[in-house]
């Protein structure tokens, strides 16, 4: 890579650029990772065959190092960012004007959300993808039963609240990344910004409600 690139993705605009692509990566990754796990409406097979055919496919390696790739940026500039602005705001204002309080707040509620998103991912790992393994026979093949745990798990009334909480703070930040990220990438204008708004909250409410059905359904209808 050049040195004029590099020196480009160190720069506060290339971060925030680094941040955005990333950030919308991610949103993509979590509307098809909901709705695939939507497939548990369909019963325990279809969910089973599903994750199977997923975790079978090899172009899952490249697509699990893609997501570790940009989960690892995306964090990483939020925090140099984050760092950043921390050292130079006070300096810049002697008396902090409105608009930038309420910027503030709102990076401030955004590291929170994010760092407690990236608990709940890795903890989201341990149970689910390195959970225990049980297995079932699906047309002749012998599968993960990966459809008996998640009802094992939200069978359980502390699994449900971890998982609402989070999701509420999951469907915050991405109301918030996305209506950022477009900014940044230059998708705003006066005419065009409270549909971009609209937007962000449509599809940060789509994502949580689609994810909190699961948790919701195996507690409430199935338990
Ligand atoms: C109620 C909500 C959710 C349920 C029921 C759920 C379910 C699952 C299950 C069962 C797996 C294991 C798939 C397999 O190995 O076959 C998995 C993996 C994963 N989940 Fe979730 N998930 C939920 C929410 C989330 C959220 C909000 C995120 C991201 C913020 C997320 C990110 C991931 C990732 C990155 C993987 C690993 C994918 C891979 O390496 O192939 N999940 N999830």
């Amino acid at each position: 890579m050049s040195q004029g690139i590099l020196r480009y993705l160190s720069s506060t605009i290339g971060r925030k650029y680094l941040m955005a692509i990333s950030g919308l990566v991610w949103t993509l990754f979590v509307l098809t990772h909901m709705l695939g796990n939507l497939l548990i409406f369909a019963g325990s097979d279809l969910y089973n065959f599903y994750s199977y055919k997923l975790i079978s496919n090899p172009l899952i390696y490249l697509a699990e190092a893609g997501l570790v790739l940009f989960i690892g940026l995306h964090a990483t500039t939020g925090i140099s960012l984050k760092l950043r602005n921390m050292r130079t705001k006070p300096s810049l204002y002697a008396v902090t004007p409105k608009s930038a309080k309420g910027a503030s707040l709102s990076s401030k509620s955004m590291i929170w959300s994010g760092t407690i998103t990236l608990v709940f991912l890795v903890l989201h790992l341990i149970t689910f993808k390195y959970g225990t393994h049980y297995d079932t026979t699906v047309d002749g093949i012998q599968m993960r039963d990966i459809y008996k745990l998640v009802i094992e798990c939200f069978a359980q009334p502390g699994y449900v609240a971890w998982y609402t909480f989070c999701l509420i703070l999951v469907g915050l930040h991405l109301y918030h990344g996305v209506a950022s990220s477009f900014q940044t990438l230059g998708i705003s204008h006066p005419k065009f910004n409270s549909a971009i708004k609209g937007f962000g909250w449509a599809y940060s409410i789509v994502v949580a409600v689609g994810f909190l059905a699961v948790p919701f359904y195996v507690f409430f209808v199935k338990g």
